[in-house]
Order: C-alpha cells, then sequence, then structure tokens
C-alpha cells in the first residue's frame, strides 16, 4: 500500500483528493451517503461577506463531456457559515479548505480577518470574480490584480493561503508566479472556463446569466497543460482540478506537477465519485510499486 499523506503548506491531508469548491456544498449531503472523513479535504461553497441568492434559472446546462453552470455564488455569507457549518466540518477529521469570492480587494481581506480566529486549516481565494472597484475586470486575468490582492489577503490570513487561477487568461505560468510574488502558499487550477449555451427552439440563451463555467473532461486536457505549465513556473505546492472522474485522471494530474487533486463535476455524476478515485488511485500506485506519494508528483516524462 503506498502512503497517500501529503503536507500542504504545513497542513496534513491523510490523502490527495479535495472536494472541488461548488460540487459538495458544505459536506453535509455527501456526509448521508459516506463518512467525508475518507477525504484528504473539502473546499466549501465559494463564500461572499453577504449572503447571495444567485443567479435566476436556468443555472445549468449539459455540454458534450461535461456541464456549463451559471450558479452566481449562492451562499449563506461567511458569518452564518463560521457559526453554523464550519464547527460541524471541523469535527469530520478532514483538512476543511474555506473558499472565497469577493468584489474588491477589501471583501476578501475582511473575509480573511473574520476566519483568522477560526480552526479552518486553509484558505482558498477564488480570483474569477469581478474586481468592481476596476471596471468588473476578473481578479485573475491580470497579473498585477493578482499580486495586488494575493499580498493584501496574505497580509491578514492566519492560515495559510491558497490561490485558485483562472483559465481564462494568456499566460497562466506568468499568474502563477504573480500569486507566488504575492506571497500565495499555493495555487489551485483550473477554475471553469467561460462558454455559452443556446436552446435553439427558444432562440435563447440556455443560462439565466448568458454566460456559464465550463467543468468536467471537456476541459482535462486543458487543465492537465495549464497545471503542468504552472508547476514548473513556481516552486509552492500546487493543487490540480478539471475533469478528474478516475484514479487514472488524478495520477496524471499529479504526473504533471499537482500535490494534492480536487474533483469537481464528478461529484454530480456519481455521488460516491471522491472515495472511487480514491480508491482506484490507491490501486494504480500500489501496481506501480509506489511507496510515497512524492514520488510521482512532476515525475511526468518529457519528450
Ligand atoms: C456547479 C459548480 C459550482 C462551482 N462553484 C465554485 C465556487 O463557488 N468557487 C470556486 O472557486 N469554484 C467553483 N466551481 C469550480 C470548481 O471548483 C472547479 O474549479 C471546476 O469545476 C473544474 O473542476 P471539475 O471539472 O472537476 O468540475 C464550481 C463548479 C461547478 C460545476
Amino acid at each position: 500500500m503506498a502512503d497517500l499523506a501529503v503536507r500542504l503548506c504545513g497542513v496534513r491531508l491523510k490523502n490527495p483528493v479535495i472536494a472541488a469548491s461548488g460540487t459538495f456544498g458544505f459536506g453535509r449531503e455527501f456526509h448521508q451517503l459516506y463518512d467525508i472523513g475518507r477525504l484528504g479535504g473539502i473546499s466549501v461553497k465559494g463564500l461572499t461577506l453577504e449572503p447571495r441568492g444567485g443567479n435566476a434559472p436556468h443555472r445549468m446546462a449539459e455540454t458534450p463531456s461535461g456541464m456549463l453552470n451559471a450558479v452566481g455564488l449562492q451562499n449563506p455569507g461567511v458569518d452564518a457559515f463560521i457559526a453554523r457549518d464550519l464547527p460541524w466540518l471541523l469535527e469530520r477529521g478532514l483538512a476543511v479548505i474555506v473558499n472565497i469570492a469577493g468584489n474588491s480587494v477589501e471583501d476578501y481581506c475582511r473575509m480573511a480577518e473574520k476566519l483568522a480566529p477560526t480552526g479552518a486549516h486553509m484558505l482558498e481565494m477564488n480570483i474569477s470574480c469581478p474586481n468592481v472597484k476596476q471596471g468588473g475586470v476578473a481578479f485573475g486575468t491580470q497579473p498585477d490584480s493578482i499580486y495586488q490582492v494575493t499580498r493584501a489577503v496574505k497580509a491578514r490570513a492566519a492560515q495559510p493561503l491558497m490561490v485558485k487561477l483562472s483559465p481564462n487568461v494568456a499566460d497562466i505560468a506568468e499568474n502563477a508566479r504573480a500569486a507566488q510574488a504575492g506571497g500565495a502558499d499555493c495555487i489551485s487550477l483550473i477554475n471553469t472556463l467561460t462558454g455559452v449555451a443556446v436552446d435553439v427552439r427558444r432562440r435563447r440563451m440556455a443560462l439565466g446569466n448568458n454566460v456559464g463555467g465550463l467543468s468536467g473532461p471537456a476541459i482535462r486536457p486543458l487543465a492537465l497543460r495549464m497545471v503542468w505549465q504552472a508547476s514548473r513556473a513556481v516552486s509552492i505546492p500546487v493543487v490540480g482540478m478539471g475533469g478528474i472522474m478516475t484514479g487514472e485522471d488524478a495520477l496524471a494530474f499529479l504526473l504533471c506537477g499537482a500535490s494534492a487533486v480536487m474533483v469537481g463535476t464528478a461529484n454530480f455524476a456519481d455521488p460516491f465519485a471522491c472515495p472511487r478515485i480514491l480508491q482506484e488511485l490507491d490501486t494504480l500506485l500500489a501496481e506501480q510499486h509506489v511507496r510515497k506519494l512524492e514520488e510521482v508528483v512532476g515525475a511526468v516524462i518529457e519528450n
């Protein structure tokens, strides 16, 4: 049996499989199906300073080998999460990664301050959000704004800071370096790719928000390429995601430089996806006589 434990910026994960933000809620529904404490970690649904009701329907559309979503960050707000959901999650025995979203640098900073005295293990900063003060261009698309928001939040965060990079950019390596320069303890990627779907009978955009985020196996080769490029550009750990459905997919991300992986859309197709992927990865590593997970991280042979 391989030792699957990972140390991610000082936080111990019992294995590298983490439930991805927005696809696992706060874990309660999945815990009715299996003990979520078996997973390495959970990244909770993206939280904002104030509660949000989210976008008008439709919020999801099925696409070839994937899905588009425009949920619009529906969430109960960071205060309700800290009071109601965080204590329950901290008793489950997995790393709790708190995903935060904001429309200004101040929003992110205030959330980091509110989370500082809690027992949350790590923050994941979703920077695929519009920067209202800079005309609504997403923080995650410009190296300079990535650097600025990372630096400001790092100065207030008590927990290690993971910066979640957007794939809707020209140069992922440059953005990974900007996060590192701003003081990120690790990076995660990729978030969803922007897309639209059309209901041709109604001649109308399928999603209430028109534009949605594409996820699932359709984005996996692109996600793998970005994880590979980003991991070569920085010295901090990288957490990889994008279309992971099986243990083989997870291993491909580890080989391309990810120290751990997140599983998102797969949870909708198979509610047992996370423990299944973990089991498949374990079997695959045992077949390859791998004793420690680090042996495979970044070990892909390039041509
Ligand atoms: C319905 C849905 C909601 C999501 N909500 C969030 C979110 O709140 N915050 C965030 O950082 N990412 C969010 N994501 C992105 C996922 O965490 C992940 O980055 C992306 O879906 C790619 O992984 P996958 O192909 O395994 O789903 C969401 C994805 C989906 C499908």
